[in-house]
């Protein structure tokens, strides 16, 4: 089913997609140095990658220096004899070998220009589709209920909207899938609170709030009274065995956490395919337990059913419990049934779990057994550091709670609405909504993403809300910049060729020819042709954060050309020219803000 699914979508987007063909740079590159590799008689080895700094020209390739240790000959000659072979005139300046043996290639301003203008006329930016897609299942955000969702749920469900986003636009097949936490130990305990402390017109005002309010309190007497720890363990039991005031109750309280979710994933632009919580797998935990006792896999061991890791070194003193003596499930045998339901009835070749690092050692559990039931999907934990507040330690409250993501994102929304109003305090009403909406949710999704996700940052909103540095209102505002010079230009900027009218920026290409004279125009132009190499990097080592720099360095070029290459006032061919590198602009920052579920404003 899986293998019908893709070829069917590959086919359809065949027809909608001419950069199947398009190369950039850095694939160009690659394919040549392989051949004078072969050419030479050497295989291929190394990197072709886009050079760290610009005065090493503009990518770099360490291929001389691996083949140099693996056949212990010296690196430079061996340079040099690849250099006499590498027929690349048509794209740079001739290669240098530089330092201990690297290549150095300097891109040629005419081929950069051609290269523009062919990622101008391409809907994808040039961004090709993987050659080989897969069915991957992201498993993020995944909130628990009978508690709001807070400050730590934003890195899950940021980061793994935006792996869902360029996955999706890379052409894989991608299953967004909310794996609720609605049916663990706690629902002992919001039932018994619902049924014994419940404020009914509290409840009416602030359903969640009230759910919580119960919840912990119950929590705190359970802790010093085992009367009423036992009788929450009698509540869960009568849930789990399906008694129908207890499934009402938890129903009612699911349903209110959804409510909470809802507004949260609206506000937030995140959509998920599935919501297949913990309580969907309920009745298939016996069924796993069977399955495993069965194989070997699982024994019983003092009354309940655990797994050993014994000739795992790093996993050998820590056994998993799947079924505890009293015959409960956990956590870990939903999670088992989850892999099984994804693979294999969701057809997953791959399944990205983006959940915070206290959770390293259960998925290490979970995928060491998976693979030994032999399940064939690439599995990956993908972790992150804390969100910490301005004393550096793990963002709080003044009270001590954890932060309310909605209050969070409501104060986002306000403070970039104060700042709309100094910026400009003209606009309608409807626009400063609208336009704060746009840039408070996307500066603290940006805050986040613009990280490497393993460091933990500090949450500030006056750093994530300024106009100035890596910010989301300063992306945004590179984008307002180029709508604004379109906006002036009026018609006649937009008159010639049709070459795909995108969403970007509704702007049609202005120009079938670049010249490229300024510096500033030609490291414009060159960044411009890197977006389609940086796009699938992100997805090596799920960093969303290198798309997020790439479009700060995009702006900062952009920002530079503006103040140095007048648009509208030069002469042709200029003005067209700029006029189209100042379209492609507007259509990659849009394109790759998307990307990262960040939304632009037409003005700010
Ligand atoms: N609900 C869990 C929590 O808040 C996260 C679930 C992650 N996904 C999973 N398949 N275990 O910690």
């Amino acid at each position: 089913m899986a293998a019908e699914g893709m070829s069917m979508r590959r086919s359809q987007s065949a027809a909608t997609v001419p950069s199947l063909l398009m190369e950039t740079f850095q694939s160009l590159l690659a394919k040549k140095l392989s051949d004078a590799l072969a050419n030479a008689g050497l295989p291929d080895a190394g990197e072709l990658a886009q050079a760290t700094d610009p005065r090493f020209g503009d990518y770099q390739t360490n291929a001389a220096l691996v083949l140099a240790k693996q056949r212990d000959e010296n690196p430079r000659d061996l340079a040099e004899k690849i250099v006499a072979r590498l027929d690349v005139g048509d794209l740079c300046e001739p290669p240098v070998v530089a330092g201990v043996g690297f290549i150095n290639f300097t891109l040629r301003t005419g081929a950069m220009a051609e290269k523009t203008v062919e990622v101008l006329r391409d809907e994808r930016l040039g961004v090709a589709e993987e050659r080989s897609t897969r069915r991957i299942v992201i498993d993020f955000g995944s909130p628990n209920v009978a508690k709001p969702m807070h400050v730590g749920h934003i890195r899950s469900t940021v980061v793994g909207d935006a792996l869902a986003r360029i996955a999706a636009f890379l052409g894989h097949e991608v299953v967004r899938d909310n794996h609720i936490g609605d049916w663990g130990t706690q629902f002992g305990m919001v039932i018994y609170g619902w049924k014994n402390l419940l404020d009914q017109q509290a409840l009416q005002r602030n359903p969640l709030a009230e759910i919580v309010r119960v919840y912990k309190e119950t929590n705190e007497r359970a802790n010093s009274n085992p009367q009423v720890r036992e009788a929450c363990r009698q509540e869960l039991v009568k849930l789990q065995a399906g008694d129908k005031e207890n499934t009402d109750i938890w129903n009612e309280c699911v349903a209110f956490s959804m409510q909470d979710f809802e507004h949260v994933y609206k506000l937030l632009d995140v959509h998920y395919d599935l919501q297949c919580g913990e309580s969907f797998y309920h009745a298939r935990l016996p069924g796993v337990v069977e399955r495993l006792l069965k194989s070997g896999i699982a024994e019983i061991s003092e009354g309940a059913v655990v797994v050993f890791f014994r000739d795992n070194p790093e996993l050998a003193d820590k056994p998993l419990i799947i079924r505890k003596r009293d015959g409960g499930f956990n956590y870990a045998t939903t999670d088992l049934a989850t892999v099984d339901y994804r693979v294999n009835d969701l057809k997953a070749d791959a399944i990205w779990y983006v959940v915070g690092a206290p959770q390293i050692l259960h998925f290490k559990q979970i995928f060491e057994i998976a693979r030994r039931e032999g399940y064939a999907a690439d599995l990956r934990h993908i972790t992150f550091g804390s969100i910490l507040g301005e004393d550096r330690k793990l963002m709080k409250t003044r009270s001590g709670e954890n932060v309310p993501l909605r209050d969070l994102l409501d104060e986002a929304c306000k403070r970039a609405r104060k700042i709309i109003e100094e910026k400009n305090p003209h606009l309608s009403e409807d626009d400063k909504i609208d336009i704060a909406e746009k840039i408070g949710i996307g500066a603290v999704k940006y805050a986040d993403l613009s990280q490497y996700r393993m460091t933990d940052y500090v949450f500030s909103w006056e750093k994530m809300l300024s106009l100035h540095g890596n910010t989301a209102p300063y992306l945004q505002n590179a984008y307002v910049r180029v709508r604004s010079i379109f906006r002036k230009a009026g018609e006649s900027a937009v008159a010639t060729p049709l070459w795909g009218v995108k969403e970007e920026t509704g702007h049609r290409p202005v120009a079938t020819e670049l010249t490229l004279n300024d510096s500033a125009e030609i490291n414009l132009a060159k960044r411009l042709c890197q977006f389609a190499e940086i796009v699938p990097q992100v997805l090596n080592d799920f960093r969303p954060n290198i798309l997020a720099n790439y479009l700060f360095e995009l702006a900062n070029s952009f920002h530079t050309f503006y103040e140095a290459c007048p648009v509208l006032k030069s002469d042709e061919p200029a003005r067209s020219s700029r006029l189209a590198l100042c379209v492609l602009t507007g259509r990659v920052l849009y394109r790759g803000l998307d990307l990262l579920g960040i939304k632009v404003p037409e003005k700010m």
